[in-house]
C-alpha cells in the first residue's frame, strides 16, 4: 500500500509540475489550482489513501505529502506571478524608467588638458586662432630666430635637452625648451603660403628643461604661447589682452600686473604676475605666470615680416601655474602623481 501511495503522490508532483508550466493565462491556472490543490484536488483525494498505510509507514508518506504539497504552492505562486509581471521570470521592466545608476568609476581629462582646452576657448573668443609645432626641434627656431645667437648662454647644453651634441653638430636638435619655436614656425609658414601677417595665434603644448623638481619646477611643463601681428600693435594692446584674459578666465576682479624684464625676442619685455592664494585661506601672493612683450623687430625680420610695417605682441605662460592659480593647487608635482585621490577632486 506503501508503494502505490508514495507513486501516487510522485505522480501528482511530476504531473502537476508540468501542467502548471503549459499554463498560459489567469483561467487555466486558477483551473489548475482547483484541480490539484483544491478541497476536491488530487492532492486532497490521495491523502485519503492514507488510512489504509500502516501505522509505521504513514510518518514517511506524511513527510512525502507535505513536501509535494509545498512545491506545488511554491511552484504556483511563481507561476502567477510571473504571469501577472508579464510572462518572464525576471523583474517587471518599465522602459520609460530612467537606467540603473552605473557604479563604476568613469575616467575623466586630466586637468592640464582641461585647463588647456579653456585656455584655447578664452583665447579663442579673443580672436586666437591654434598653431601647433614638433616637440623635437632645431636650434633654428629654438633660438637663431628668436634672436638668441650662438655662444648666448640660454643655449648651454646644462640648460637643455639637446638631441645631438651642439657642439659638433652644424644643427642641433633638441627637445624644445619653449613654445615660442612656434611663433617662428607661425610666421615663416604665413609668409610662406601667403596668408598673413596679420597674425593672431596662441600655442599650447609641452616644453622640456634639465630643471631640478620641486614645487613649481619640473623637466617637462607646459606652456601656452601667444602672437598677436598686424598694423599698429602696441604694448597697450598686450596689456589690455592680458588684462581680459585674466578677467575672463579667473575672475572679475584679478589683481595683474607687469613687471619690466628682459626677453631676448621681445623689446620692450615684462613680466606677467597674478595675485592668487594657492592654499585656501592663506593670503594671496604675487604668482609669475610667464613672460611677454612687443616682438623684437629682428625677429620679424627673420621670419621675412617687414618691421617698418608690421607690430605685434608675444607672450608664453606656465600652463601649470595658471592651473595652480585656478584650481589652488599647492604644488605642480600634484598633477603628475597620478593619485586618483587628487585627480578626483577637480
Ligand atoms: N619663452 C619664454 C620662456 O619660456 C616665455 C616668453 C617670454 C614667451 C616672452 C614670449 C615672450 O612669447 O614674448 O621663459
Amino acid at each position: 500500500m506503501i508503494a502505490s501511495m508514495i507513486d501516487t503522490l510522485e505522480e501528482i508532483r511530476t504531473r502537476g509540475l508540468a501542467e502548471l508550466e503549459a499554463v498560459g493565462d489567469a483561467a487555466s491556472l486558477e483551473k489548475w489550482r482547483i484541480a490539484y490543490l483544491g478541497t476536491k484536488g488530487k492532492l486532497k483525494a490521495a491523502m485519503g489513501g492514507m488510512k489504509d498505510v500502516a501505522p509505521s509507514d504513514k510518518p514517511k508518506v506524511g513527510k512525502l505529502a507535505n513536501a509535494v504539497k509545498t512545491e506545488l504552492e511554491t511552484a504556483f505562486k511563481a507561476r502567477k506571478s510571473a504571469l501577472e509581471t508579464g510572462g518572464g521570470s525576471g523583474p517587471r521592466i518599465d522602459m520609460t524608467e530612467p537606467g540603473l545608476v552605473w557604479t563604476q568609476a568613469l575616467g575623466r581629462r586630466h586637468i592640464i588638458s582641461r585647463v588647456r582646452d579653456e585656455l584655447v576657448d578664452v583665447f579663442g573668443r579673443m580672436g586666437f586662432d591654434v598653431a601647433q609645432g614638433p616637440e623635437l626641434e632645431d636650434d633654428e627656431h629654438n633660438f637663431v630666430k628668436l634672436n638668441i645667437p650662438e655662444g648666448h648662454p640660454a643655449r648651454e647644453p646644462i640648460d637643455n635637452f639637446y638631441v645631438d651634441d651642439p657642439q659638433t653638430t652644424p644643427r642641433p636638435r633638441m627637445l624644445r625648451s619653449q613654445t615660442s619655436t612656434v611663433q617662428i614656425r607661425t610666421m615663416d609658414d604665413a609668409v610662406a603660403r601667403g596668408w598673413g601677417p596679420p597674425i593672431k595665434i596662441v600655442s599650447p603644448g609641452r616644453v622640456y628643461r634639465p630643471d631640478t623638481v620641486d614645487a613649481t619646477h619640473s623637466f617637462m611643463f607646459h606652456q601656452i604661447e601667444g602672437l598677436y601681428i598686424d598694423h599698429d600693435v602696441s604694448m597697450v594692446d598686450l596689456k589690455s589682452t592680458l588684462m581680459h584674459f585674466a578677467r575672463a578666465y579667473f575672475a572679475e576682479d584679478a589683481e595683474v600686473r607687469l613687471r619690466p624684464s628682459f626677453f631676448p625676442f621681445t623689446e620692450p619685455s615684462a613680466e606677467f604676475d597674478m595675485k592668487i592664494a594657492l592654499k585656501p585661506g592663506e593670503p594671496a601672493q604675487w604668482i609669475e605666470l610667464g613672460g611677454c612683450g612687443m616682438v623684437d623687430p629682428n625677429v620679424l625680420e627673420a621670419c621675412g615680416i617687414d618691421p617698418e610695417e608690421w607690430t605685434g605682441f608675444a607672450f608664453g605662460f606656465g600652463i601649470e601655474r595658471i592651473a595652480m592659480g585656478k584650481y589652488g593647487i599647492p604644488d605642480s608635482r600634484m598633477l603628475f602623481e597620478n593619485d586618483l585621490r587628487f585627480l578626483d577632486q577637480i
